[in-house]
């Protein structure tokens, strides 16, 4: 009896203790941008989506990474960061009422359309193995993509599979954008434009950050979120130079991992795949390349930092806009291509060719480059309803 009672006592006081986790600013009489700032001390926990996993109702504010390879959702709870991220890709197979009932009954995640059964996230991955065919993208450099007809549907779709509707109608998402292009084509309104109607439609309160403002908001609290953020993603390097957490200037190019996968890959006669599977595998641009391969790797990377270097001298130099900052600022690096070893000590050799309008006190690499953009546009997300 007592045992029971006990065990009941128990199982009570784990439900309230999750029940914390879940909100945990309820009843906090501390200021919102407190409470952003408190988020941005939290280790991030990341998982991957799982299939049949269910998609949360969000009970806060949420931040939103809608990347060219990922999207990743992250949640603040009690002790950490929650993020959970689904891979940004798609796969087509003919519709057919047997695959139908296969796909449904493993969990696999679709839509129809026009005779076609489209696999989204993760599950798009396996099929196109099956198939030894490529996955296809709905974003392209940064981008909804423009030769993808249904890429604003597969987008609506992954994202559904991560968050429904929020708990209160109206809940605050703040989404990562591109800064613009000082290269390339294409433009971001219409692309921040469609994701701002898509999270609206979903019951939330969009609010967008530049990607390189979202690097700051997440790793420069201790600087009062003053200093430059890059993310060096796939598609694009977005930069950003924030003062107290204002985006004074911000700017991308379109050249980052994806750039280096293809420009090595075409010079030494491998596939743009194969290049990114070997620089994913452990490249350290501090040892010296032993192969072809990776020498057309360090070629392209060192290529790609010089020309960020180049672009954020440019940049800086030309405008009036810097503020009149009392010391040096640091300059933090994120996203999946500054990951290998050497990007920090390439970055900060690349930094002594040129002289910056402003000076620089430290290169760092993010705490969790994978992450940190949605974990920024999280924190923006909980201190915007003030
Ligand atoms: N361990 C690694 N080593 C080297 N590069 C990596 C590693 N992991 C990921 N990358 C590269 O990082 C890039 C993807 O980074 P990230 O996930 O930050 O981009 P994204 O947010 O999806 O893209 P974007 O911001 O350009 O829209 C790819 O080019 C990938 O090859
Ligand atoms: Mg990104």
């Amino acid at each position: 009896m007592i045992k029971e009672h006990e065990k009941r006592l128990n199982l009570l006081k784990e439900r309230l203790d999750n029940l914390k986790e879940e909100t945990p600013s309820e009843g906090s009489k501390d200021s919102q941008t407190d409470l952003a700032v408190e988020a941005s001390q939290k280790p991030i926990v990341a998982t991957e989506k799982e299939l049949g996993q269910e998609a949360d109702r969000p009970s806060g504010p949420v931040g939103i990474d809608i990347g060219t390879t990922h999207i990743a959702v992250a949640q603040n709870k009690r002790n950490h960061i929650n993020l959970v991220k689904q891979l940004n890709a798609f796969f087509t197979i003919p519709e057919s009422n047997f695959t139908r009932n296969i796909l449904r009954q493993n969990d696999v995640t679709f839509f129809e359309q026009d005779g076609l059964f489209y696999i989204i996230g993760y599950s798009a991955e396996g099929f196109a193995n099956m198939f030894a065919a490529n996955t296809r993208r709905p974003m392209e450099r940064g981008l909804l993509s423009a030769n993808e007809p249904y890429a604003i549907k597969v987008i609506n779709a992954i994202i559904s599979t991560l968050i429904l509707k929020p708990k209160n109608f109206g809940e605050t998402i703040c989404f990562g954008v591109p800064g613009p292009y000082i290269d390339g084509t294409g433009s971001v309104v219409y692309h921040e434009s469609v994701i701002k109607r898509l999270l609206s439609s979903m019951g939330y309160t969009p609010v967008a950050i530049n990607e390189g403002l979202a690097v700051v908001m997440s790793e420069l609290a201790d600087e009062a979120f003053t200093g430059i953020g890059i993310s060096m993603g796939g598609g694009m390097c977005n930069v950003c130079l924030s003062y107290i957490s204002v985006p004074v200037v911000t700017f991308s190019i379109q050249k980052a991992g994806d750039y280096i996968d293809a420009m090595a890959g075409i010079s030494v006669g491998e596939s743009a795949t194969k290049m990114k599977l070997i620089k994913e595998g452990g490249l350290d641009l501090l040892k010296e390349p032993r192969s072809r391969i990776t020498l057309a790797l360090h070629i392209f990377y060192e290529e790609l930092i010089f020309n960020l270097v180049e672009s954020l001298h440019n940049v800086l130099s030309s405008t009036d806009r810097i503020p009149k900052i009392s010391g040096p600022i640091p300059v933090v690096l994120s996203g999946g291509t500054a990951i290998p070893g050497g990007v920090k000590e390439k970055f900060e050799s690349a930094l002594k060719t040129v002289r910056l309008p402003v000076e620089i006190s430290s290169v760092r690499i993010a705490e969790d480059p994978l992450h940190a953009t949605a974990k920024g546009a999280l924190i923006k997300g909980m201190s915007e309803g003030e």
